[in-house]
């Protein structure tokens, strides 16, 4: 059984399973309302409930007062809806927004996904989340001093479990130890949520997403951001390798250009075998051949910072006005 769950003032509406809170559904549904603990401690969430009822589950009075429950205000990582309800909350659009943390996290996956890329998925402790939004990243903060810098790769939703795509860079101190020993159990500690390349959710505008390797990662963060909330706006997604099997998540790629008809991905090789039947080249040749006026786009693009710039300056010469261009120009981290 699910309720109707109306978030104001931006209007947007979603459901809301009988048995989750406010908060796990709007998270589930890519909406990023403000929270921090999720287990009714800190009183982030607090916000306004304009109609409807709810269960407020474990709520202490020291947190939200019966004083405050009769003058309508609700824990919403606590809350369970009991009928429809509309909520008043503004929801969270700008990295100010979101309280910077230093966790502690556990290694519970390693993944390898190309021959010098691995997934690791780290596990914040229970006590904790970490609110972000879809684009943003974290830095690893390394036991001999010094940090390193990467994207988040999975949507908000899942915020206790955070994957990262890590390049090999040979030589490098961290990522060769990546690659040699780190292994699961492991502890890393890291800072974040940081940085401003984060996908704009009040803009209607067609996207036009580019990647070059790794830089896939903080891609298929808003991706899976924008399929929950079940968007319409046309993506058409640029990823462009060395060679094809630099390429990885085919599958998920794949279901998605099955399951959204809005979603198009082209996949470009520079460096090509005699196997690779699909494009070659580099992504800005085929995006500038592909839309001769680009002046209808938002642009995120993430990857080297030669592909970044050169497409960057490309997509203004053909009518994209700056403030349309979203971009994260990263070397890899070492
Ligand atoms: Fe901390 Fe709800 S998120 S009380």
């Amino acid at each position: 059984m699910s309720y109707r769950l109306r978030i104001e003032p931006s209007g947007h509406e979603l459901d809301c399973d009988s048995d989750e809170t406010i908060l796990e559904a709007a998270l589930r549904h890519g909406f990023n309302i403000p929270y921090s603990c999720r287990n009714g401690t800190c009183a982030t969430c607090k916000g306004r409930l304009l109609n409807g009822t709810v269960d407020y589950g474990d709520t202490e009075e020291k947190i939200l007062s019966t004083a405050e429950r009769n003058a309508g205000l609700a824990l919403f990582c606590q809350a369970i809806p009991l009928s429809d309800v509309a909520i008043e909350v503004r929801e969270i659009g700008a990295a100010k927004d979101i309280q910077i943390k230093t966790l502690p996290s556990r290694v519970s996956k390693v993944m390898d996904m190309a021959p010098d890329v691995r997934a690791i998925f780290l596990k914040i402790p229970a006590t904790e989340r970490l609110q972000f939004l879809p684009g943003q990243y974290i830095d690893v903060l390394l036991k001999e001093g010094g940090r390193r810098s990467f994207s988040l790769a999975n949507a908000p939703g899942d915020d206790a479990l955070l994957e990262l795509h890590i390049k090999r860079v040979p030589g490098g101190m961290f990522t060769d130890h990546v690659f040699s020993t780190l292994k699961e159990k492991d502890i890393l500690r890291f800072e974040g949520p940081l940085g401003t390349f984060f996908i704009r959710q009040e803009s209607t505008r067609p996207l036009l997403m580019v990647a070059t390797g790794t830089g896939f990662a903080p891609i298929k963060s808003m991706l899976e951001s924008l399929f929950a909330q079940d968007s319409i706006r046309p993506v058409h997604f640029y990823w462009g390798v060395r060679h094809a099997e630099d390429f990885y998540y085919q599958d998920l790629l794949n279901e998605w250009h099955s399951r959204y008809a809005h979603f198009r991905v082209i996949q470009v090789v520079s460096r090509p075998e005699s196997s690779w039947s699909g494009a070659t080249g580099y992504v800005t040749e085929h995006i500038m051949r592909d839309f001769p006026d680009v002046s209808a786009f938002d642009a995120y693009i993430c990857g080297h910072p030669d592909m970044v710039f050169s497409l960057s300056a490309a997509l203004q010469e053909a009518g994209l006005s700056p403030e349309h261009i979203f971009a994260d120009a990263f070397v890899f981290a070492k």
